[in-house]
């Protein structure tokens, strides 16, 4: 049966750190705090906006699969950071890459982004209309961080990371997936501004940054992703010994400990980065498959089951069986340019819409 291969991977980390010992000079929070209740220990903060780090991510996916921007005929970009409205992320990656014989789109599924491009992705080319299907996750959550608020301005960062997927006849690739949204509590984890409900008249910078209730978000993480993932590999008719590795969305090292408690996964088996990079939405799980894939934890045949939740609340996962080739086959020179300002310069901005964090006020 006709399936689709990812053949290509890459990320692009923005160059400059925000560390928890930066958020200690910033707000009434410590090092300690965050490692012990997120596992987080540093973030980026990118200087340029997300469409440009999802066309570096893009250009390096591509060079690992051996293939050029004019080969792209579908562009998915997974954001809920992106740079505008209209036009689309996805049209500004497009002219950054020059990828011009594409057609594309934003997708906005929140964290879950990229699971739900995965299914999407496949399933295009599963239609035949599509042969080659670049799909990034990318993310500039900084602008969204309101440093006056510790609850939610020490979890997040910036980074994009993006796969190749390519038609093929083999028995790879997606095996079963399972994507869900529930709606009724979408008030939980929000960012009510930039859409049509917000009030243009009197811009409350309070309704502009990330709002959350972040012990119920933690709750129906564990749930929502422990439950799609099995289900998904029951559809998959896949034992959950037979799994090589788990490459679960990055929020909070608590939720992902917990949710592979609850499936009954080694830990041995899980990919963990958050460490280096908090959560960066829809990017973390190309990210964190790059690493992997770096780090020669995937081997050929290797089944790797991902799983995210995220805003909405929307949740998903899929059971992929990967192909023979775990080693790019090109590596792109695409770089960003060097940011010109330091960290704390490049947080500014936040600093005066927002307001002055407690320790600078
Ligand atoms: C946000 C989160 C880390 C908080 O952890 P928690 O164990 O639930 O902590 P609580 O909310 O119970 O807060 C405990 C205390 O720490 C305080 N606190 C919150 N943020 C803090 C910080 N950065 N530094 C120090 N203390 C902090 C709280 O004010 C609270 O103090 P109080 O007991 O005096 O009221 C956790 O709920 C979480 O990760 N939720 C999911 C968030 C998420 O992943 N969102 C994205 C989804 S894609």
């Amino acid at each position: 049966m006709r399936s689709a291969e990812i053949t290509g991977w890459g990320k692009c980390m923005p160059p400059n750190v925000l560390s928890n010992h930066d958020l200690e000079q910033l707000v009434d929070t410590s090092d300690e705090w965050i490692t012990t209740r997120t596992g987080i220990k540093e973030r980026r903060i990118s200087h340029v906006e997300a469409s440009e780090l999802a066309a570096v991510a893009g250009l390096r996916a591509l060079a690992a699969a051996g293939k050029s921007p004019e080969d792209v005929d579908l562009l998915l970009v997974a954001t809920c950071s992106g740079d505008s409205i209209i036009p689309s992320t996805a049209s500004v990656v497009q002219k950054h890459m020059q990828a011009w014989n594409a057609a594309a789109m934003d997708l906005n599924a929140a964290c879950s982004g990229f699971v739900y491009g995965l299914v999407v992705g496949t399933n295009m080319i599963r239609g035949g209309t599509h042969q080659t299907v670049l799909l990034v996750g990318t993310e500039k959550l900084h602008h969204l961080m309101d440093f006056t608020d510790r609850n939610t301005c020490v979890l997040f960062g910036d980074g994009a990371g993006a796969v190749v997927l390519e038609a093929t006849d083999g028995e790879i690739g997606l095996l079963a997936s399972d994507l869900g949204m529930d709606g009724s509590v979408g008030h939980i984890l929000e960012v009510p501004v930039d859409g049509t409900m917000g009030d243009r008249g009197e811009l409350n910078p309070r309704h502009c940054g990330i709002t959350m209730e972040g012990q119920e978000v933690f709750k129906r993480a564990v749930t929502k992703m422990g439950e799609s993932a099995a289900r998904s590999l029951e559809k998959a008719g896949i034992a959950l010994e037979d799994v090589a590795l788990l490459i679960p969305h990055q929020a909070n090292v608590r939720i992902i400990d917990a949710t592979a408690r609850r499936l009954g996964l080694d830990e041995g088996k899980v990919y963990v980065n958050i460490h280096s990079y908090g959560n960066t939405s829809a990017a973390t799980i190309p990210v964190a498959l790059t690493e992997a894939l770096e780090e020669g934890r995937i081997s050929a045949g290797d089944i790797v089951l991902f799983a995210a939740f995220g805003g909405g609340l929307t949740w998903g996962s899929a059971v992929y069986r990967w192909g023979a080739r775990t080693e790019p086959l090109d590596e792109s020179d695409a770089e960003l340019p060097p940011p010109d300002r330091d960290t704390m310069e490049l947080l500014r901005p936040n600093f005066d819409f927002f307001g002055l964090p407690e320790k600078l006020s």
